[in-house]
């Protein structure tokens, strides 16, 4: 299986960023275990601040991976250019969220994205991408 984790704007500050909603772990760190824990598959990691350049990876990888696992952070409340992305390709997306959106500012609880993801896992920190990745492998069983 071949993976991508896309993150959106500031989730490379984890770690640093609003530690009591985001917890005091950096994603770099958190990659490193999940590598090793799914070592049978490939699992890529990609990050950018900058709303055209997650685009641009999701129409590159959207053809031909097995799976997309999208946190847009701050885009998915904003952005119709990700979400016709996600709906322009072919690999499936599960669009997931640390925190839990919906017990937080009414601006959160909109996602663009959701409608045309296969799935949505959100508010169990950093686990909900541990979750995702297995809802990916588990539908092959
Ligand atoms: C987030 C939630 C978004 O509302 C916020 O803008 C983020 C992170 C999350 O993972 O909880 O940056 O996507």
């Amino acid at each position: 299986m071949k993976i991508i984790i896309v993150n959106g704007p500031n989730l490379n500050l984890l770690g640093n960023r609003e530690n009591n909603i985001y917890g005091d772990q950096s994603f770099t760190e958190f990659f490193k275990r999940l590598e090793m824990k799914f070592s049978d598959h490939e699992i890529f990691y990609f990050q950018s601040n900058i709303e055209g350049e997650i685009i641009d990876k999701i129409q590159e990888v959207g053809f031909s991976y097995n799976g997309i696992i999208l946190n847009a952070a701050a885009y998915t409340h904003t952005s119709v250019g990700i979400a016709d992305a996600v709906r322009a390709i072919t690999t499936p997306v599960v669009e997931v969220h640390i925190s839990n959106t919906f017990s937080r500012e009414d601006f959160r609880h909109k996602s663009y994205i959701s409608p045309h993801a296969k799935g949505i896992i959100v508010g169990f920190g950093l686990q909900s991408y541990e979750l995702a990745i297995q809802s990916f492998l588990e539908e092959k069983l």
